[in-house]
């Protein structure tokens, strides 16, 4: 790990770093990595003397840059032992499944533990070495619970802030936690402790006056001698740049070549997740095989486009939830479609972006439906992308997102029946009707998009300073 003098004014710490390794014409190169938080920190950190610290995403960071496009980088190694034990092993194995209401049981190994002590200190060092005197340090999500309070220890001038992108679950399967303790002191070194819905925020005040004996509110919370606060902050997503793209001629001339070459169906639906068992993949293959059994939909009229991004593929959950996908894949097609029209197009893939907004175009009906997700930005990506209002948003209740998209077709992905009815809906929605809920989803993006979560998370950060007894 390199180490540099003390001159970030603003650090973000996070488990990967904003870029990633590409091969082009032979030659190794690093791009900016897609997607909202990205986006939404790196102008942040250029204007402000920033600096992002994370993991390259690969086993070899020594050819890693030290800058990229005006911001400093650090890359924390992880070696083949701590990525099985923390990232593949406690992140997503014990920590991932037990914040998502235990979709998957939990797997609790003392080993991984000890693993994620060492990996998080391993940040909380590098951020200590980079950040200047008062300087602000923003951790993100559930691999990297320890380090504020490992990061304060070392350096009580800097103004610590979490966010946690993933759920917070309730005290009942929290409590099952071996390490819950120091999971919430760690936590309880922030001055800030953010989360995506009030519900998440709620949870973790509980179980810190629970579990550590913290007072105070729900908001603000005293411990140790300082006072710590905690809010929800949903996150969004770059709207301005995805109508950018939505509205550029070779992405819509795209969506219609899309519909074309899907055999121009009535309706497309379209589903674009991880590949991952939280997403519910599994209930809405299962309600269209049944829509298509009892012939609400057919083949011929309907057609579902199911992207699965490859992801954690050493994690053994993960090979069995895609094997089971392409299960219910192949039964779906081998009953319900003919010679060139298949019912579901499943793509095991990562696709561009320009890509998936296309397919976001193509798509009447967009299929969010997980069993547990902290936000899911698929559905705020669809809002933001359908620059004529059109399309209908079948989305989870068990979604962040479900708490500002009022306006979709809200379901529960566990009633089998009641998401029938909501595709039903969907694909029959009056376009009167459809155009209005959408225009009202689309003001709430436009309105509150990453850069206005950004600023709202920073600034509360800021206000708190006042309580800081080191300030
Ligand atoms: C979730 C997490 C992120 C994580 C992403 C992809 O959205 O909140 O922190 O980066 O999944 O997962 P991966 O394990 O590939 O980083």
């Amino acid at each position: 790990m390199s180490t540099g003098p003390k001159v970030a004014e603003l650090i973000v710490v996070a488990n990967r770093l904003p870029i990633h390794r590409v091969e082009r014409d032979g030659q190794v190169q690093w791009d900016l990595s897609p997607g909202g938080l990205v986006s939404a920190l790196t102008p942040v950190l250029r204007g402000r003397a920033g600096m992002w610290i994370g993991w390259p995403g690969s086993g070899d960071d020594l050819d890693v840059p030290s800058q990229h496009e005006g911001i400093e980088l650090r890359a924390v190694p992880l070696d083949d032992a701590e990525f099985e034990r923390f990232y593949i092993g406690f992140a997503n194995a014990t920590l991932w499944p037990l914040y998502h209401d235990a979709i998957r049981a939990p797997t609790f190994h003392r080993e991984w533990w000890y693993a994620y002590v060492a990996v998080n200190d391993r940040y909380a060092r590098a951020a200590a070495e980079a950040a200047a005197p008062g300087a602000t340090v923003w951790v993100q999500d559930y691999h990297l619970q320890l380090v504020p309070k490992m990061l304060r220890a070392i350096r009580p001038d800097v103004r610590i802030g979490f966010f946690l992108h993933i759920p917070f679950p309730p005290q009942e399967l929290f409590l099952q936690l071996p390490w819950r303790r120091p999971i919430i002191e760690g936590l309880l070194g922030a001055d800030l402790v953010g989360f995506q819905v009030h519900g998440a925020a709620a949870n973790f005040s509980r179980l810190a006056r629970r579990v550590v004996g913290a007072s105070g509110t729900d908001a603000v919370m005293d411990y140790d001698g300082r006072r710590i606060r905690v809010g929800a902050f949903p996150i969004s997503v770059d709207t301005a740049a995805l109508i950018k793209r939505a509205s550029a001629p070779a992405v819509q001339a795209r969506a219609r070549e899309i519909r074309a070459e899907l055999g121009s169906p009535d309706v497309v639906m379209l589903g674009v997740d991880r590949l991952d068992y939280t997403k519910g993949i599994d209930r809405r293959l299962m309600a269209l095989g049944e829509l298509l059994a009892d012939g609400s939909l057919s083949a011929s009229q309907a057609v579902l486009v199911q992207i699965g991004v490859p992801s954690r593929e050493d994690d053994p959950h993960y090979r069995r939830e895609r094997e089971h996908l392409e299960q219910l894949v192949g039964e779906i097609n081998g009953t319900y479609s003919s010679v060139g029209r298949p019912a579901v197009h499943y793509l095991y893939q990562s696709l561009a972006t320009d890509e998936v907004v296309a397919l976001y175009l193509a798509a009447d009906v967009m299929l969010v439906t997980p069993l547990r997700d902290g936000m899911n930005l698929v559905a705020k990506e669809y809002v933001a992308c359908r620059v004529d209002a059109t399309g209908a948003l079948v989305l989870s209740e068990f979604a962040g997102a479900a708490q500002e998209l009022r306006d979709a077709i809200l379901v529960n992905p566990h009633d089998l029946d009641g998401l029938k009815q909501a595709m039903r809906h969907a694909v029959g929605l009056d376009p009167g009707e459809g155009q209005a809920r959408m225009r009202r989803m689309r003001r709430v993006v436009r309105r509150h998009d990453v850069h206005a979560w950004a600023r709202a998370f920073l600034a509360a950060l800021h206000e708190g300073s006042d309580n800081l007894p080191s300030r």
